[in-house]
């Protein structure tokens, strides 16, 4: 806690190398360190303030995914931070316990520098969490999976073209699988309940998550914080930079093996199988001692906060993401204003994704899924949001609440968070006024 009150984090970018590949020293780039970065931890209500020093060889920025700050804070392309530079952001946080993260947001760069290795969690924590009886001793039974897809050239190298990349493709894909930077992980549970909190950062990766023996898990959060009570489920769909918490109860002696499995994306044949939808991918081994130590179940309810309405005269908009690139027929362009917003508002957002698999990420807020494609969506899907995957040719409605930080002259972004779409310039800027 620094003189003026507010807790001081320092976060330096820097390059590296990192054995990823048993004698190979991969070229990656990272947050104290060589590759990702340290989990940040904030409570509601707590003034934080951060220090983010560039020591990579080109302009980067840091991005607070998920956190509602005013937009000269988000880290986004109007805060690139020049090599050597320092930016310090700071604000109160001012939303209920959640799993959101960190990155890069360098206009038309952020796929190659989060695939290069820049991102972490960043935790928010408040009074409703704590008095919960949930698994939170971090590393032993909380755990962070950051869950990212490489490709690797034969000399050890991140390949920046990995499968699917191409005119009419979702991004990089990799058969390569990390889970917080280590390949062919696996976990040694101690306790009989394991929290997993689970983020895609991969850049076009969309994961279909379950265990090899189907075994059920409890939801308990999804993007933005905690579901009113725990959803069991034995599968569910992950799309890039969305993120879920999970329990899974395990018997002593256990192992089991959590899966990427095929999964439908809407796209058909072929542009499915370009998307990766056909693969199959182990994520991370979970062994359990031979004797576990007891902790609680889940407990029934989670959140008490009343689900997000939007009022009968609530404005609509439209946006149609379409090719690699479009949002509306139109690119990305930092000098045009895409959306004036009233600080406050509720509004309903009503996204459709044409062709290709895609999904809609929106700073500043937290979503409620109203339909996808006219329907409720699935329980584990109804909470809290800030990205929705939206298969291809889907409609989804979400009921949006606005922040009230004003600031007509700092955009914040809206975009598919497959990353090489938002570099190509589906992503579109809006302010609050
Ligand atoms: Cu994960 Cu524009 O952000
Ligand atoms: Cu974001
Ligand atoms: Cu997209």
């Amino acid at each position: 806690r620094g003189a003026d009150g507010r807790d001081h984090v320092d976060l330096r970018l820097q390059t590296g190398t990192t054995e990823f590949l048993r004698g190979k020293q991969t070229r990656t780039w990272g947050v104290n360190g060589s590759y990702l970065g340290p989990t940040i931890r904030v409570r509601k209500g707590q003034h934080v303030s951060i220090h983010v020093t560039n020591d990579l060889p080109e302009s980067s920025s840091l991005h607070w995914h998920g956190m509602r700050l005013p937009a000269v804070m988000d880290g986004g392309p109007y805060q690139e931070i020049e090599p050597g530079e320092t930016w310090n952001p700071h604000w109160e946080v001012k939303q209920p316990a959640a799993t959101l993260w960190y990155h890069p947001h360098p206009h038309g760069r952020t796929a190659e520098h989060v695939y290069r290795g820049v991102s972490g969690m960043l935790l928010v924590d408040d009074d409703i969490s704590d008095a919960l009886e949930l698994p939170d001793d971090y590393g032993v039974d909380d755990i962070p999976l950051i869950i990212q897809d490489k490709a690797f050239t034969d000399d050890g190298q991140l390949d920046f073209n990995g499968r699917g990349m191409g005119p009419g493709s979702t991004g990089i894909l990799g058969d390569t699988v990390l889970v917080n930077g280590t390949h062919d992980p696996h976990l040694e549970v101690t306790r009989t309940v394991t929290r997993l909190r689970v983020l895609n950062g991969s850049p076009a990766r969309i994961y279909d998550l379950g265990f090899d023996d189907d075994r059920p898990f409890a939801v308990i959060a999804s993007d933005s914080g905690l579901l009113p009570a725990p959803v069991e489920r034995t599968r569910l769909r992950l799309s890039p930079g969305e993120r879920v918490e999970l329990l899974v109860t395990m018997e002593p002696g256990e192992t089991s093996i959590l899966r990427s499995h095929p999964t439908d994306l809407g796209g058909g044949f072929p542009a499915d199988r370009f998307a990766g939808a056909d693969d199959t991918l182990d994520i991370l081994q979970l062994r359990a001692k031979t004797t576990l130590e007891p902790n609680p179940a889940a407990p029934r309810t989670l959140s008490a906060e009343e689900p997000l309405t939007a009022p009968a005269d609530a404005r609509v908009r439209r946006f149609e993401l379409s090719g690699t690139a479009f949002i509306n027929g139109e690119s990305m362009d930092m000098g045009r204003i895409d959306e004036v917003v009233a600080a406050g508002a509720t509004e309903i957002w009503e996204v459709r994704g044409a062709g290709l698999p895609h999904n809609f990420h929106i700073h500043d807020v937290a979503f409620r899924i109203l339909t996808i494609d006219g329907r409720e969506p699935p329980a584990w899907q109804a909470g809290r949001k800030d990205t929705v995957f939206i298969p291809a040719g889907s409609t989804v409605r979400l009921v949006v609440r606005f922040g009230t930080d004003v600031d007509p002259a700092t955009p914040y972004m809206y975009h598919c968070h497959l990353l090489y779409h938002e570099d190509s310039g589906m992503m579109g800027q809006f302010v609050i006024v």
